[in-house]
């Protein structure tokens, strides 16, 4: 699904009514957008019309590209240096984001981090940045957010498929994602009676950048290994992660709640 900034629909969107995936008016925060999967989502929820908000740690060539390509979109806007894990940053963010932008339609709690540990080595200082960096990060940003949702708002926390199957050398990584789907049932009963709808989108292996970074013959044998793990015989691209983002962020989904979609190619 393609759609230009001035929501001409391509061919595969032709014969749905044209208000379906136009997210004009929609302001979303999408934490973690510089690289990845994160950035996929920013880039298509900006070409879909929406205000994007993200967010990221390290500056860099990412981040300038990133605005670069959020300008070509023609909206407004914002790239904010925030970490997800650190409460006055995303206190600063909120207010940022309430002085700037007035309020939000979306949250997208994308921001992840996973080292690969066996469970024998896991010490305890990584157990806790991976709880904080995928788990605390979720709520720092979901409760700071409250106060800035708006009526039928919807929430998004990025898990993964992993959680459901493990994986070796992914104890913490599966126990914080498992968790996700947790919180966002129960944030789902709480805040179902403002509107508020709150899913786990479950992600299988994507191609990143990240993957380019790795040596050729780790890549490949991942791509293959993962690959084969799949109906589908591939792995996913930040595209079609960033598309089923903008369905359950968009009114296309507004009866979908509590709710976690695995977006894995069939694992
Ligand atoms: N890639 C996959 O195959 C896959 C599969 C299943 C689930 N997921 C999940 O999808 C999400 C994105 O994964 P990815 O592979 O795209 O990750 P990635 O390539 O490592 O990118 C992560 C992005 O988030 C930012 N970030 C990380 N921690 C942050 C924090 N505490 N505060 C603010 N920004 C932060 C990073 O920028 P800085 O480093 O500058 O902060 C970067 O922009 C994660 O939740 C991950 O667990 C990924």
């Amino acid at each position: 699904m393609t759609l230009d900034n001035d929501n001409t629909v391509d061919e595969n969107t032709a014969g749905r009514p044209a208000s379906s995936w136009d997210l004009r008016g929609k302001r979303i925060l999408v934490t973690g957008g510089s690289r990845g999967i994160g950035r996929g989502i920013v880039l298509a929820a900006a070409r879909a019309g929406a205000q994007v908000i993200t967010c990221y740690r390290q500056p860099g060539e990412a981040v300038t590209t990133l605005e670069a390509e959020l300008a070509a979109t023609g909206g407004k806007h914002l790239v904010v240096r925030a970490d997800a894990t650190k409460e006055a940053d995303i206190a600063e963010l909120a207010d940022t984001v309430e002085a700037r932008v007035g309020g939000l339609d979306a949250v997208v709690n994308n921001a992840g981090t996973y080292v690969p540990t066996p469970y024998a080595d896991l010490d305890a200082a990584q157990w806790a940045a991976t709880v904080d960096g995928n788990l605390t990060a979720a709520h720092l940003v979901i409760h700071r957010s409250l106060g800035l949702l708006a009526p039928g708002a919807s929430i998004v926390n990025i898990g993964s498929t992993v959680a459901f199957i493990g994986i070796d050398g992914g104890v913490h990584y599966t126990a914080v994602k498992a968790a996700l789907v947790g919180m966002g049932r129960s944030l789902a009963r709480e805040l179902g009676s403002r509107g508020i709808r709150v899913n786990t989108l479950s992600p299988g292996r994507i191609e990143t950048e990240a993957m380019d970074d790795l040596p050729p013959q780790v890549a490949a044998f991942q791509r293959k290994m993962f690959s084969s793990f799949t109906a589908l015989g591939r792995l996913g691209t930040v595209e079609e992660i960033a598309g089923a983002v903008l369905f359950l962020v968009s009114d296309l989904s507004t009866y979908i709640t509590g709710q976690n979609i695995h977006v894995d190619g069939c694992v």
